[in-house]
């Protein structure tokens, strides 16, 4: 009789959320605070769904960005990647340390942490690998608590990267 291996495999995911900003270091909250004006430029008519990034680079730069609709729908892009794309163009070598995210419909209240969609995962994580140091990342909604994450990874297990192509 044939003998079939079988095994069960766990990752783990595990963030920490804050109900204040007060418990974060004072370089967060100003991270936050960037991402917070950068989710007031969002381009978001079709959704009304606002949101900012702000990333800060090892050279101290802080580089945001915002969520850009377009009619044709799929033609248009999350903060996220608006951000990071927008970071590694002007400084290809800067590695990123921190992102943080803040995002909210503006027709109802968004009052839990706002966690990236999976393509933005995706492009997080290639730059992550190529820096080869993790990126920290904050989300949060308009009000409430602030979820922290300590790399890409943690978000993104079992991922598909450049060694598997
Ligand atoms: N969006 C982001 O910018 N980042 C995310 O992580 C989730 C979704 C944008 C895309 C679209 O403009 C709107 O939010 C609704 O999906």
């Amino acid at each position: 009789m044939m003998s079939v291996k079988m095994k069960k495999i766990n990752l783990k995911c595990e963030f920490t959320v804050y109900d204040s900003q007060k418990a974060l270091p004072n370089d967060v909250i100003q991270l936050i605070k960037a991402a917070e004006e950068a989710q007031k430029k969002a381009y978001a008519p079709y959704s009304n769904f606002l949101v900012g990034a702000a990333l800060r680079l090892e050279n101290g730069e802080i580089i945001s960005g915002s969520n850009q609709e377009n009619a044709a729908y799929p033609s248009g892009l999350c903060a996220e990647r608006t951000a990071i794309f927008y970071a590694s163009s002007q400084f290809p070598n800067q590695k990123i340390l921190q992102m943080a995210v803040s995002a909210g419909s503006k027709t109802k209240p968004t009052k839990r942490p706002i966690p990236p969609c999976g393509a933005c995962r995706q492009a997080l994580a290639e730059y992550e690998q190529k820096q080869n140091t993790p990126i920290e990342l904050y989300f949060k909604g308009t009000e409430g608590d602030i979820a922290y994450s300590k790399s890409v990874e943690n978000i993104l297990p079992w991922i598909f990267d450049k060694n598997q192509l």
